[in-house]
């Protein structure tokens, strides 16, 4: 049962007769319609079984719909929770109006939207399960064992730098590749507002303060231009995001930086294998930092990684995230470091992912120009173009809808028909620990307006059409 047709095909004017009905019902194929007056407002619900019952009883062709539908179905208020939903629905009762405060009919229900459409989900299917085997039947489960050092060496190849550190997650590659940067009290680092909260966070945990730039409104990473008015006597270090997979313009800031003394670390916790002019992201500034959480390109359950060319960084990095310890003198420690190790088990899983990384990103790929070709003609949604200079990835394919569509009953509209969103990420100025006065208006309506949808390597094509169906018939 397909139950991506438009809400409309399923309404009937209070005012029609059998014959009418029987139209609709007959054309939408659902054997079913919602019977409304002229406001939408919900007069009850008609099936074929009840046109063949009112036929029986002798009703004819002309008598109203009124005189033989049901005049109290089982409805629900729209917002109703997908499992109250679920719960509702039967092979006996399979559309369910979903009506608002005034009971107008705004939507529906149906049996076959229990089937559930993650927003992300990861791809395990490989070698995953026999190098975690391997672990255990070793006890190599700590953060000795050989998983660690051949996933550092398959991940910086694949980036095209000389190192690769593996780290426990995403945000500690960050406050590590700070507090290598030599940032502390005091120090101020430039950082996108529109961005997930753990590029601010780090910074603040190694004692900085963030400072905050707007979004170039077509790539939606930092505003490469806005950097340099941004530089004070304070400034150590500019973090550019590669955000939902594009490359922020690295070429102005890596020249701004060299002029101004600043160290360029590379946010590329969404952007795995996405290039710019031609180099892979985490390659380009100083360092660069990685997250393999479970909803990432790649994953390691959690995970993260330091990427640099600089053999005295990485040095310092491995040192570092092992609490300090001397090379030569076990349990002594000369600096004070942290325990960011990445366990052997959570490496199983990356070098298994990096056997099939190419794949997942041809698949990503395949999947956000499918996206693409199904949304391109819809006006109500606006799609990202990449910039002439960059290879994005598909990380969380993510739209624009229309200024003046409010996005939220949307995402609640799609999980009603049982896929998964996201609203796009809230711009780190507005939230308490951030908040400024400041307005930075791109980040500011990009976030209001940004939706980003399902994108996971078994998804098949049938899934892409059907959230693209189902997000145009929620659309006003
Ligand atoms: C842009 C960005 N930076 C940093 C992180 C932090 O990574 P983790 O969750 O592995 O700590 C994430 C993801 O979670 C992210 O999306």
């Amino acid at each position: 049962m397909n139950p991506d047709i438009p809400l409309q095909s399923l309404l009937v004017l209070d005012t029609s007769n059998m014959r009418e009905t029987l139209r609709i019902v007959d054309r939408n194929a659902r054997g079913i319609a919602f019977v409304v007056d002229a406001r939408g407002v919900l007069q009850g619900v008609v099936t074929d079984g009840d046109i063949r019952r009112a036929i029986l009883r002798g009703l004819s062709p002309d008598n109203l719909v009124t005189e033989f539908m049901t005049r109290k179905p089982v409805t629900a208020r729209v917002g109703t929770s997908p499992e109250r939903l679920i719960a509702l629905t039967s092979e006996r009762v399979k559309y369910i109006p979903l009506v608002d405060d005034e009971r107008r009919v705004v939507d529906y229900a149906a049996f076959s939207h229990a089937v559930h459409l993650p927003v992300a989900t990861p791809v395990l299917g490989g070698n995953e399960l026999r190098y975690v085997t391997e672990c255990v039947l070793t006890n190599w489960i700590s953060s000795q064992g050989r998983f660690v050092a051949e996933f550092e060496r398959a991940f910086a190849k694949f980036t095209g730098v000389k190192h690769g550190v593996a780290v426990s997650n995403g945000t500690v590659a960050l406050h590590l590749a700070l507090v290598l940067a030599g940032i502390g009290q005091g120090d101020e680092v430039i950082v996108p507002t529109l961005t997930f909260v753990a590029t601010a966070n780090a910074v603040r945990h190694a004692g900085a303060s963030p400072v905050f730039v707007d979004s170039d409104p077509n790539t939606w990473t930092i505003d490469s231009h806005e950097v340099e008015e941004k530089i004070s006597a304070r400034t150590k270090a500019i973090i550019p995001v590669h955000l939902y997979g594009h490359p922020a313009d690295m070429d102005p800031i890596l020249e701004l930086a060299r002029r101004r003394h600043l160290v360029v670390i590379e946010d590329a916790a969404e952007a795995h294998g996405a290039r710019y002019k031609g180099r892979r992201v985490g390659s380009l500034g100083h360092i660069g930092c990685f997250s393999f959480y479970g909803n990432k390109i790649i994953t390691t359950g959690e995970g993260g990684m330091l990427t640099t060319n600089d053999d005295r960084l990485a040095d310092q990095a491995r040192l570092l995230r092992d609490h300090g310890m001397s090379r030569i003198r076990k349990y002594w420690y000369e600096v004070v470091g942290f325990n960011y190790r990445l366990t052997n088990l959570q490496a199983a899983v990356g070098v298994a992912q990096m056997e099939r990384i190419e794949m997942i990103l041809t698949k990503r790929a395949a999947i956000a120009a499918r996206y693409r070709e199904l949304l391109a003609s819809d006006d109500r949604i606006e799609l990202p173009v990449p910039a002439p200079w960059a290879e994005p990835v598909a990380w969380m394919y993510s739209v624009l809808l229309k200024e003046g569509i409010a996005r939220d009953p949307i995402i609640e509209r799609l999980d009603i028909h049982g896929i998964d969103t996201r609203p796009l990420f809230h711009p780190i100025h507005q939230m308490p620990p951030y908040a400024v006065a400041e307005r930075f208006p791109v980040a500011e309506t990009l976030s209001r307006r940004g939706l980003s949808l399902p994108t996971w390597v078994p998804m098949g094509d049938t899934d892409v059409e059907r959230i693209c169906k189902t997000l145009s018939s929620v659309l006003p």
